[in-house]
């Protein structure tokens, strides 16, 4: 074995593994949790560009197991091949690529190269060793700026999109489609999130990003510990009943177990295509009604002003869960309460996030 990183625990594991890219991440390591308590065992790969070790730690603590890991590059070709040769596996999450909206404006080479070539070479392995069973971090934002309300899956995508980040979602969605045609004896899962938010409930474990944060929940977080001054709520003029932008947001527990589901279903099941759902709740609340229920959550008063639009965003975009729900017989059950306390259960217990107390 080359390379150092792998973990000795990797080596010849006894039962079959599913490979969770990405698993340190934010929602990643939630899924792990739900992965476990649903039976089955996995390994994560993840090169920790965007999250902390401790994050696997805590989550080894909760499900009171080890977990093995490997810190490395879904475009590692050879290390792909050495954990293929040296485990059962199964099947793979694929969580694992670059995420920020506006750094991929600036870097849209860097964005291709880790998301679409990434995914690209993850799968080029895989088929070498006739794993076929993929469940896909998909997004949204391939919906561009749909002119119907709510999304459904059958509606254009890969129009309007206003970013690399979000182009590069709708052509790893394309290559899984060609994937299939070519080979329909793939297992395809494409899940479509919306707006993941919240935390576990321990309050061990949560969205922890580099720097300022881009999205709107761990701003507000950082507001209430002090850690920013104010929320920049981005335009008031929206088309919308209070001006705001209008998402729909998921707790990232119910979005974890969906991605059981979504395995479960594609083992279960012959695929005439790749799935597609929609992961949201259904309902869409605006920047100043997750303000509000934050407010009401925490007990904490988020200052806040309105100023421009930020340039690429929609003025409101919601799902329509049906799909999930007859497929996979999942549904969001959290609401945006839920949502907001454990966001904050969270951040008040964890003011540095993973970095420590
Ligand atoms: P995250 O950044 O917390 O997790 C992604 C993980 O992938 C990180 O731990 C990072 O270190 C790792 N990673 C990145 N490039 C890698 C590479 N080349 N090799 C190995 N590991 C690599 O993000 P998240 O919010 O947990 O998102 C998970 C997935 O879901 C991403 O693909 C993201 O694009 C997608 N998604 C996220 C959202 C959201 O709002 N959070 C919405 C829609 C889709
Ligand atoms: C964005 C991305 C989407 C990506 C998702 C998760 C765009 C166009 N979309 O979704 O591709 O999958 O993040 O990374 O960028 N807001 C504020 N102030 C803030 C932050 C946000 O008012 O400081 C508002 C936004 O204008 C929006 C809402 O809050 O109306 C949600 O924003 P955000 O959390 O960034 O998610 P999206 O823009 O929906």
């Amino acid at each position: 074995m080359k390379n150092n990183n792998i973990s000795s625990s990797l080596i010849s594991h006894p039962s079959s593994l599913i490979i969770v890219t990405g698993g340190a991440g934010y929602i990643g390591s939630h899924t792990l949790i739900e992965l476990d308590k649903a039976g089955f065992d996995f390994l994560v790969l993840d090169n920790l560009s965007n999250s902390s070790q401790e994050a696997i730690k805590r989550v080894e603590k909760i499900i009171n197991k080890k977990i093995p890991f490997v810190k490395g590059d879904i475009r590692d070709k050879e290390l792909l091949r050495e954990i293929f040769k040296e485990n059962r596996i199964d099947s793979v999450i694929h969580f694992a690529g670059l995420k920020a909206v506006g750094e991929s404006v600036q870097k849209p080479l860097v964005y291709y190269e880790n998301n679409v070539c990434g995914t690209n070479n993850l799968l080029e392995v895989m088929k070498e060793f006739g794993v076929k069973k993929f469940v896909f971090s998909s997004s949204a934002t391939v919906y561009g700026e749909p002119d119907k309300m709510p999304v459904t899956e059958d509606m254009q995508t890969g129009v309007g999109i206003t970013n690399s980040y979000g182009r590069s979602k709708y052509m790893i969605e394309e290559i899984l489609k060609d994937l299939f045609i070519s080979d329909n004896s793939w297992k395809i899962a494409i899940l479509r999130y919306f707006n993941p938010v919240g935390a576990h409930e321990s309050g061990m474990m949560g969205e922890d990003p580099e720097g300022i944060p881009n999205n709107l929940m761990p701003f507000i977080t950082q507001v209430a510990v002090g850690k920013l001054p104010k929320l920049r709520v981005f335009g008031g003029d929206y088309p919308t009943h209070d001006g705001t932008g209008v998402r729909d947001y998921i707790h990232v527990m119910d979005l974890a177990n969906a991605h059981v589901k979504a395995l479960e279903y594609i083992n279960n099941n012959d695929l005439n295509e790749p799935l597609i759902v929609n992961l949201g709740t259904g309902q869409g609340y605006s920047v100043l009604d997750m303000v509000k229920a934050f407010e009401r959550a925490s007990g904490v008063k988020i200052p806040y002003e309105i100023v421009d639009r930020r340039p690429g965003d929609i003025a409101k975009i919601y799902a329509n869960p049906n799909k999930a729900k007859e497929l996979l017989g999942w549904e969001a059950k959290r609401g945006i309460d839920e949502m907001c306390e454990s966001a904050w259960n969270w951040q008040s217990r964890n003011p540095r996030g993973y970095k420590g107390e």
